[in-house]
């Protein structure tokens, strides 16, 4: 671990997202399951990383691949078995590599016992386990809330003559956090998996667990219309009344203190997109230690938006922002950021001052191979979403097509198949793991080096600073943002041009995103000792001489 300051384990340590159906296939049956994780543990070892995130692997149908869970403490055969959790728990623990594990505690598959027994009657003691509400007086749903994957949240019951909410799909009902024995149901499944080793816990759709008492229907901002994305469709309402209830907090903090008992982490995918509602999950510093930040993932490539997408969620926040720039829901960043090699740059840039800000980065698998989404045929599209909104924008297939690991075979080493569940979406060579090791101007090379380097100066210099302080944009350079951190200085130049930025006289160059392994200085263009030049789209961290500028 990074910090040799007294924090928590996870100060200023770096994540590691693994979508494991697509990370590794170690049986050979075209998805990616635990032996293959277990396989490729180095890999995530020699990068640099602190801990991996593993996203759903319970039972399930399958239907929202993983995030419809049938049983919360066992394996799906898919993914392998219980000792291959373990073995890859151990392995990973000797590589010192800490793991927390996806709990999606919003809702269940409509397979899973609970909703089975909830299903089968009113008057069923799990009834109140669900969401479950007679039909409005003209027959329709009891209130006005919409899937998060489009069209309504409510779907109907023939057998027993009422509707149940699902905030996803109607094959993944809304468990009902307002009945205590839910409660008590998941602390059970927490304490299951602590037992087992794990370190923590990724919890899906943190914002979402308990609803409005009255279900009361949310305001709408404007009428539904055909051929509205899921995302259209969501914004036309203010969601007072299905999200951010202040009871969810109450959930967490019991979380919290067990958590604690056990020094475990709870990361939670707090989907707000304003950072001052971050900190509605976190204070008064007895809910969930970190709260993803998802801004990165949708800002505009702009030198101001950039700077708040940082300086805003520190401000709320400070150190328990988890910060992420992909993940296997959302487009991938070197494509969001224009592509080819320019996205890939920028990536990389933005990346850089992430992984300087306290609080949590994550890379998502494929990150530091600089590679942007797959490509993905519509033939070969199988996530549910976009058949549910027919919107194919909404897909997420791109983003979950398979790490390429080595060139030479049909699927870069993923599989010994021709083919997976996704195909490798337009992989080449020089994309795979095996490649990029080699070539010490890689994304891969580089990465390695940021993250190495930066363990060295969290163990030094920059042990227990846990602010930064955010530079004004210069009027002279309106393209370059920047903060301190202790004794370094991190700056990125978001233009397509050479900026050449002052910095206290006698600073030093420390790490440029964009340098070849040799490359000390970009000596040829500095005007004076006292400025720096940034490539187009390049992060730079200096040592702060000792005069101000
Ligand atoms: C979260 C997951 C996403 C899943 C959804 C429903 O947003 O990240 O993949 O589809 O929850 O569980």
């Amino acid at each position: 671990m990074p910090n040799s300051s007294d924090g928590p384990w996870w100060a200023d340590a770096i994540g590691y997202e693994v979508y494991i159906r697509s990370f590794n296939d170690g049986n050979g049956d075209g998805v990616g399951d635990f032996s293959g994780l277990t396989e490729r543990l180095d890999h995530i070892a020699d990068l640099g990383v602190d801990l991996i995130w593993v996203t759903p692997f319970y039972p399930s149908p399958m239907v929202d691949f993983g995030y419809d869970v049938a049983t919360f403490v066992d394996v799906d055969p898919l993914f392998g078995t219980l000792d291959d959790i373990d073995r890859c728990l151990a392995r990973a623990h000797e590589l010192g590599l800490k793991v927390i594990i996806d709990m999606v505690p919003n809702h269940t598959s409509d397979q899973h016992q609970w909703f089975v027994e909830s299903a089968s009657s009113p008057d069923h003691p799990k009834r109140d386990w669900y969401l479950w509400r007679d039909p409005a007086p003209d027959g329709g749903p009891p209130n006005n809330w919409v899937s998060q994957f489009g069209g309504p949240g409510w779907t109907f019951h023939e057998a027993t003559g009422q509707y149940f909410f699902h905030a996803f799909l109607p094959e993944q009902p809304d468990l009902n956090w307002r009945n205590p024995e839910v409660v008590a149901a998941f602390e059970e499944i927490l304490t299951f998996w602590l037992d087992r080793g794990v370190d923590g816990f990724r919890i899906d759709v943190t914002q979402g667990l308990v609803k409005d008492a009255a279900l009361r229907s949310n305001p709408e901002l404007r009428p539904l219309t055909d051929g509205m994305s899921r995302f259209e469709q969501w914004d036309s309402f203010e969601h007072r009344h299905d999200i951010m209830q202040p009871e969810t907090l109450d959930v967490f903090r019991r979380w919290r203190r067990l958590a604690d008992s056990r020094n475990a982490v709870l990361v939670g995918e707090t989907y707000v997109l304003d950072a001052a509602a971050l900190r509605h999950f976190l204070e008064p510093n007895d809910g969930i230690h970190i709260g993803f930040w998802f801004e990165p993932m949708h800002t505009e490539w702009d030198a101001a938006a950039l700077r708040s997408v940082l300086a805003d969620p520190h401000r709320e926040a400070g150190a328990n922002v988890g910060w992420v720039m992909s993940s296997h829901d959302d487009p991938r960043a070197p494509g969001r950021f224009g592509g080819g090699r320019e996205g890939a740059e920028r990536a990389r840039g933005l990346f850089t001052m992430l992984s300087m800000m306290p609080g949590l980065p994550f890379l998502y698998m494929g990150d530091e191979l600089g590679l942007s989404d797959g490509q993905v045929e519509p033939d070969r599209f199988i996530d549910p979403v976009v058949f549910r909104t027919g919107v194919v924008t909404d897909n997420r297939d791109g983003c979950r097509t398979p790490m390429p690991w080595e060139p030479g075979s049909p699927m870069f080493g993923f599989t010994s198949l021709d083919d997976g569940w996704l195909p490798h979406g337009g992989r080449t060579d020089a994309d795979t793991v095996a490649a990029q090791s080699a070539d010490s101007d890689s994304p891969l090379a580089h990465m390695r080096r940021l993250l190495h380097t930066r363990r060295t100066w969290f163990a030094s210099d920059l042990a227990g600073v846990g602010s930064v302080t955010f530079g004004p944009i210069d009027e002279e350079n309106p393209s370059v943002i920047w903060f301190d951190r202790g004794p370094l200085r991190c700056v990125l130049n978001t233009a397509d041009t050479l900026a050449e930025v002052p910095v206290p006289a006698g600073s030093t160059v420390e790490y440029r995103s964009l340098a070849d392994f040799t490359e000390v200085e970009l000596a040829s263009s500095t005007a004076s000792p006292d400025v720096v030049s940034l490539r187009a789209r390049e992060a730079l961290i200096v040592r702060r001489g000792g005069e101000a500028t």
